[in-house]
């Protein structure tokens, strides 16, 4: 920036030199100064999510305290009524004497950190924040002027997290879930710190509750081991999530990070017994973004994923290396067809907690297979 910056002084100077009359300069000026760019601030105020919304031409920014609706075509200049909500914490009480030292240290962080900001079909917007360390959700007009806490207690609890520098992802379902209930599946961590989680809520009709919450084991980790959660989203039978975890399977000095793909099936019903209220879908899979070669140089690391719009088929995705060794980056392409084919794929296990990670012999893999589809379910 610093370069780029004086540079252009440096150009500005050596044109006003060359040219006489004032007018002129005045006019090289313009064309030198970059009036294409838009800003918007607020001040300081943690931007953490942001949602575009291209049939309305309107970008919604999450920050601390605050949804602002902002006019895509000129958003230092939104010319909208209602552009903004403000959103203060609603739980003020002491949690302890641990969060008040907190809060006296950081206050920031005891404000209400808008994390989620996803449409739904039926024009509303599902709205998740920190609140405090007591997070909590809503369902938002789109036009910010009314809004309603989400059914049934507005409990935003693993739907975003407590602390705001905490890891997230979260996506909106609407169609495929049991019943077709729409819902907000998300990656967070369900307690102060601790629990990295899964999960999908309870899904309700009128307040009543018709399928219980479904979430990955607690504290197994070999479903999730210190995830840092970057991605998920909504492909035909399955929501994908993206993030990248330490390793389990590579016993090393220290801790290596791998990144991953999960997914699970959106008609999953959770299981009997040990598995009520437990994904009974869930599945994942390393991804491995490298540089072939006799030895292969890895980006373990991944930082972000995207799609482009209207197209499921491809999964673009940024990762590093790790920031402790040779410093590099790279953007790996990964076909949703590869992705289901390592899903179809042998299964790794482990013999003992202290063997290493091998792949199961086909014959020994249960049947039903894991993460298949529920059936439907006989008469
Ligand atoms: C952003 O725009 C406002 C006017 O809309 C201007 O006053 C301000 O200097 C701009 N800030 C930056 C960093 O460009
Ligand atoms: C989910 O699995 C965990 C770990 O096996 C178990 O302790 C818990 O009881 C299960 N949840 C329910 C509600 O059965
Ligand atoms: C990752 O891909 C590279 C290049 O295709 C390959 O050489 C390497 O063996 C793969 N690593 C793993 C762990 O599968």
């Amino acid at each position: 920036m610093g370069t780029v910056d004086n540079l252009r002084r440096g150009l500005l100077l050596f044109l006003a030199a060359s040219f006489s009359t004032p007018e002129a300069v005045a006019e090289i000026v313009f064309m030198y100064s970059p009036d294409h760019v838009k800003n918007f601030s607020i001040g300081h105020h943690f931007y953490r999510t942001m949602t575009l919304d291209e049939e309305s031409h309107t970008l919604y920014v999450g920050s601390m305290n605050f949804i602002h609706r902002l006019n895509l075509f000129d958003i230092s200049n939104t010319g909208l009524k209602f552009a903004e909500a403000e959103m203060k914490p609603t739980y003020l009480g002491a949690n302890s004497q641990y969060l008040d030292d907190l809060c006296t240290h950081e206050p920031h962080k005891c404000e209400n950190h808008i994390r989620v900001i996803l449409k739904t079909a039926s024009d509303k917007l599902y709205v998740c924040g920190t609140n405090s360390f007591s997070p909590k959700d809503w369902l938002y007009d789109v036009d910010l002027r009314t809004r309603d806490i989400y059914p049934p207690y507005g409990d935003g609890i693993a739907k975003c997290p407590f602390d705001p520098e905490n890891t997230l992802t979260a996506v909106w379902v609407e169609t495929g879930n049991p019943e077709d209930i729409a819902s907000v599946y998300s990656g967070t961590m369900a307690h102060f710190r601790a629990d990295p989680i899964l999960y999908r809520p309870d899904l309700n009709i009128h307040g009543y509750r018709i399928y219980s919450y479904l979430r990955t084991l607690k504290a197994d980790t070999k479903w999730l081991n210190e995830p840092w959660f970057v991605g998920s989203f909504d492909i035909d039978e399955h929501v994908y999530f993206f993030f990248r975890e330490v390793a389990l399977e590579h016993m090393n000095c220290g801790k290596t990070v791998f990144s991953r793909v999960a997914r699970v099936c959106k008609n999953d019903k959770g299981g009997r017994n040990v598995l009520r209220e437990n994904w009974t879908t869930y599945l994942k899979a390393r991804l491995n973004c490298s540089i072939p070669g006799e030895f292969p140089f890895s980006f373990d690391e991944i930082r972000d994923v995207f799609q482009l719009p209207g197209d499921t088929s491809k999964f673009y995705a940024v990762f590093t290396t790790p920031s402790n060794g040779l410093m590099g980056s790279a953007i790996c392409v990964f076909n949703e067809k590869d992705i289901e084919s390592a899903f179809q794929g042998a299964f790794k296990e482990q013999a003992s907690p202290t063997s290493t990670w091998l792949p199961v012999s086909n014959r020994l893999v249960p049947q039903p297979r894991p993460g298949q589809e529920h059936a439907p379910e006989r008469m």
